[in-house]
C-alpha cells in the first residue's frame, strides 16, 4: 500500500481542473473528451496548476493526450517539479493514463512520488503512484555517466 501524501483539497482542485480543461478538447475523431490537471512548481517553490486537453488531428498519430499536452505546457512554462496529476475523461469508467504519457511523466518524477489521480468526480476516484502504473521504468539516471 502506498503512503497517500497529498491533501483532499488539493485532489479535489485538481480534479475540478481537469473536468473544466475537459471542456476545451477537440476529439472529433474518437469523440474521447479528456481533461488533466497538474500540480507543479517551479524553481522558486511556487505551486500552480497547469491544465491540458486531447488534441486529435486529421492525420491520428499526430494527436495529443490531455496528460502529454499538460506536461508540455507546464514545462515550457517553466515548471518542472510534478507532484501529481488529475485526469477526467468519460465519467462511466476512470481514465488510465497511456504508455506513453507514464513515460513522459517519469521523466520529470521520481514514480513512488507521484501520483495519479484517475476521476469519475470529486467524490469518485482512484489514485496510484507512479510507480505503481510504471514499475521498473526508464529514466533519465539510467543515461547517468553514459
Ligand atoms: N486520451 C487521453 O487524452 N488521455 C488518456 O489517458 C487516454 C486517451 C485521448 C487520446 C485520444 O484523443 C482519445 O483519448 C482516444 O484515445
Amino acid at each position: 500500500m502506498s503512503k497517500i501524501n497529498i491533501s483532499d483539497k488539493i485532489i479535489a482542485e485538481l480534479i475540478e481542473a481537469a473536468d473544466k480543461a475537459r471542456d476545451n478538447s477537440y476529439a472529433p475523431y474518437s469523440r474521447y473528451r479528456v481533461g488533466a490537471a497538474l500540480y507543479a512548481a517551479d524553481d522558486s517553490g511556487e505551486e500552480m496548476i497547469i491544465t491540458g486537453c486531447n488534441v486529435e488531428n486529421a492525420s491520428y498519430p499526430a494527436g495529443n493526450c490531455a496528460e502529454r499536452t499538460a506536461v508540455f505546457k507546464a514545462v515550457s512554462d517553466g515548471y518542472n517539479n510534478f507532484k501529481a496529476i488529475a485526469i477526467v475523461g468519460g465519467n462511466d469508467s476512470y481514465t488510465s493514463p497511456c504508455g506513453i504519457c507514464r513515460q513522459v511523466l517519469r521523466e520529470f518524477v521520481a514514480p513512488d512520488e507521484f501520483y495519479v489521480i484517475m476521476a469519475k468526480s470529486k467524490t469518485d476516484y482512484v489514485i496510484k503512484t507512479l510507480e505503481e502504473l510504471l514499475p521498473m521504468s526508464f529514466g533519465p539516471e539510467n543515461l547517468a555517466g553514459v
